[in-house]
């Protein structure tokens, strides 16, 4: 099938809800993309933090052919060795608590605000199920990802949202402790906030924020399934900012790219879910588990944090360098491969601009994002930042 016909059959037979640019991609290898006339394209968007080894990494493709050769799906009423590996490794790279699989980002968050709200329920009864969310926060699509997320411009059309969600502005680490009150169960967080343009809080907001859940007993839910899984050069993003989540939700790269969320839970945390409370028919699937499996393998061999702290570095330098030679640079932000460039106006035609010139990176609002794959190299990254050198217009600097 040609481009022309992917486009033509997805306009006429899918519904509009994704704005999509006009590229069919049909192979991928390592930090490239191939499109339906070969043309390459480097892809620091990554399938939005998805590939996070890269296009058809071979450990990652060799097992989950091996599983699916002799396995695909069993349901959860059942053992799963793949899946039973999995949560031991994601319990001991995390909270040291218990996992539950599910198939996404959303339903990741989905879980953890029900488990949150059944622990409070489990420990004082009914009244105390108020979550406090950031202001810009991004949850998810569903009803609950989406009352989680704090930006009305997700809402409209949608209401109401569920009741239960109190929001914060951002930042403002006197409302936080306001608003955390004995009618809170959980205080959900991204560590930077990824679709809402790589906001990071200020220095230290997240730290005292831990501290005050303790203080509370007030459960600390990370959102890390952007910024997860070794995106910022730490497994998790909250280690970065030197705090320990109560619970954590994961998702995006987990499998390099088959659908796999999960949620680790703190023990006392977890115990709220008992038989029955919570389930998916897909979670957990052994193929996604087997992908996963290997992925993990790949993070934590010797020396692959650091090399994403500097690669990292290499390319927060290269956007600054680009900041001060060309116009319309507001701010360069971000951790590790993780790193967002503020634009005076909307980020969306220079998209359009480096996917011409064969360089695939993200927008949110007026935000340029970059979320290569972990595994892209230096000279990658040198060349990524001359094709959006030459897409910027001359002169100027941050103003
Ligand atoms: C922080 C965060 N939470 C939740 C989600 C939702 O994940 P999914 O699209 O897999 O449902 C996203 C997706 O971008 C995200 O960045």
């Amino acid at each position: 099938m040609t481009g022309v016909e992917a486009v033509a059959l997805t306009e006429r037979y899918q519904m509009a809800n994704y704005a999509r640019y006009p590229v069919t991609f049909v192979r991928g290898e390592g930090s490239w993309l191939f499109d339906d006339l070969g043309k390459p394209y480097l892809d620091f968007l990554g399938g939005i933090a998805v590939a996070l080894l890269g296009h058809a990494r071979p450990e990652v493709t060799q097992a989950v052919s091996v599983q699916a050769g002799a396995l695909l799906h069993v349901s959860n009423l059942f053992h799963v060795p793949a899946q039973a590996r999995l949560g031991e490794r994601l319990s001991a790279a995390t909270t040291g608590g218990k996992v539950f699989f599910c198939n996404s980002g959303t339903e990741a968050n989905e879980a953890a605000i029900k488990l949150v709200r059944k622990h409070s329920f489990d420990r004082f009864g009914e009244g105390r199920h108020e979550i406090v969310v950031v202001e810009g926060s991004f949850h998810g699509r569903t009803y609950g990802g989406l009352s989680a997320t704090a930006q009305p411009k997700f809402h409209k059309g949608f209401e109401p949202m569920l009741p239960g969600f109190t929001t914060v502005p951002f930042g403002d680490i006197d409302a936080l402790d306001a608003a955390l009150t004995e009618r809170v169960c959980a205080f959900l967080v991204e560590p930077i906030q990824g679709e809402s343009g790589v906001r990071m809080h200020p220095p230290g907001y997240l730290k005292e924020a831990e501290g005050m859940c303790r203080k509370k007993g007030i459960p600390l839910v990370a959102d890390e399934i952007q910024t997860g899984l070794g995106r910022t050069g730490a497994f998790l993003a909250c280690e970065r900012f030197d705090i320990l989540p109560d619970v954590v939700s994961l998702a995006k790269g987990l499998a390099n790219g088959l659908p796999l969320g999960a949620v680790v839970a703190r023990d006392d945390v977890a115990a709220a879910f008992g038989p029955g409370s919570h389930g998916s028919t897909f979670g957990g699937n052994p193929v996604a588990c087997a992908a996963a499996l290997a992925v993990l393998e790949i993070l934590a061999s010797p020396g692959f944090a650091p090399s994403v702290v500097r690669k990292g570095e290499r390319l927060f330098g290269g956007l600054m360098g680009i900041a001060s030679r060309r116009t319309g640079v507001r701010e360069v932000r971000g951790v590790g491969l993780m790193v967002g460039m503020e634009m005076q106006g909307e980020a969306k035609p220079l998209v359009a601009r480096c996917m011409d010139a064969g360089l695939v990176v993200g927008a949110a609002g007026n935000v340029l994002r970059f979320l290569p794959p972990l595994t892209v190299t230096e000279d990658e990254i040198d060349r990524g930042l001359s094709i959006l050198e030459s897409v910027l217009p001359a002169g100027g600097g941050c103003p």
